[in-house]
């Protein structure tokens, strides 16, 4: 009898798309796809419970074990740097983390840069690496806001389609690093339910089914 696998899947418009892929792999679950607000989903044969967790938490659940498997962006990994097993890109999710500005914004070396952010160790380690002396201000979501208010010089954030930015006057001045969804598992896990978790990604990663 093979040990349930316990994936922790982010939840949104990204989670869709990864929960689609594992239900391809010949991991189902079609309770959950009904409309409600369920949060934990089993199917015992096919081995798997699946719960649905805030993105940026899935890191903390599969480095404590209560997840074997998740999926997670890599800006999430680069930001936290969880003690986990990277599995798999995943090659969804894709999007950049950028520095963004007011157009014409111009970088006078002989200040401190201001930088807000809600990825605040990508951007320190970022700057350190350019030997740029910055000032981060911590904010949790509106980033672009930041500069068009005054609060920081630029930011540092995601940007997918580069809607946001225009629509608020900013534009990309540096891309920082390529982010995409990425499976990661317990490290734990990956001894004691190797077998499985080696299934699970190989039928990911090559779109077909496992075989049982
Ligand atoms: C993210 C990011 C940008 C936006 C970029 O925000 O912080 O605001 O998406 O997408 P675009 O380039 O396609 O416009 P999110 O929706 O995650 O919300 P947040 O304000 O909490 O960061």
């Amino acid at each position: 009898m093979n040990k349930m696998l316990n994936v922790a899947l982010p939840k949104g418009r990204l989670g869709e798309k990864v929960y689609a892929m594992f239900a391809k792999a010949g991991f189902p679950c079609p309770s959950i796809l009904e409309p409600n607000r369920k949060l934990i989903f089993e199917n015992p044969e096919a081995g798997v419970r699946y719960f649905w967790v805030k993105p940026s938490d899935v890191p903390i659940y599969v480095e404590r074990g209560v997840a074997d498997i998740g999926v997670a962006g890599k800006d999430i990994l680069l930001e936290y740097r969880p003690d986990v097993y990277e599995l798999l890109d995943l090659d969804i999710g894709k999007c950049r983390m950028a520095v963004a500005a007011p157009k014409g914004f111009y970088d006078d070396p002989r200040r401190t840069l201001r930088v807000a952010t809600k990825f605040s160790n990508i951007a320190r380690g970022y700057y350190a690496s350019l030997g740029r002396d910055i000032d981060i201000i911590h904010l949790n979501g509106s980033i672009e806001i930041a500069p068009i208010m005054g609060l920081s010089d630029v930011i540092v954030d995601i940007v997918e389609t580069g809607t946001t930015l225009k629509e608020n006057d900013l534009e990309v001045i540096a891309t920082v690093v390529p982010i995409s969804a990425r499976l990661i598992a317990n490290k734990a896990s990956f001894k004691f339910k190797n077998e499985q978790i080696e299934q699970i990604a190989k039928s990911i990663a090559t779109g077909t089914e496992a075989k049982a």
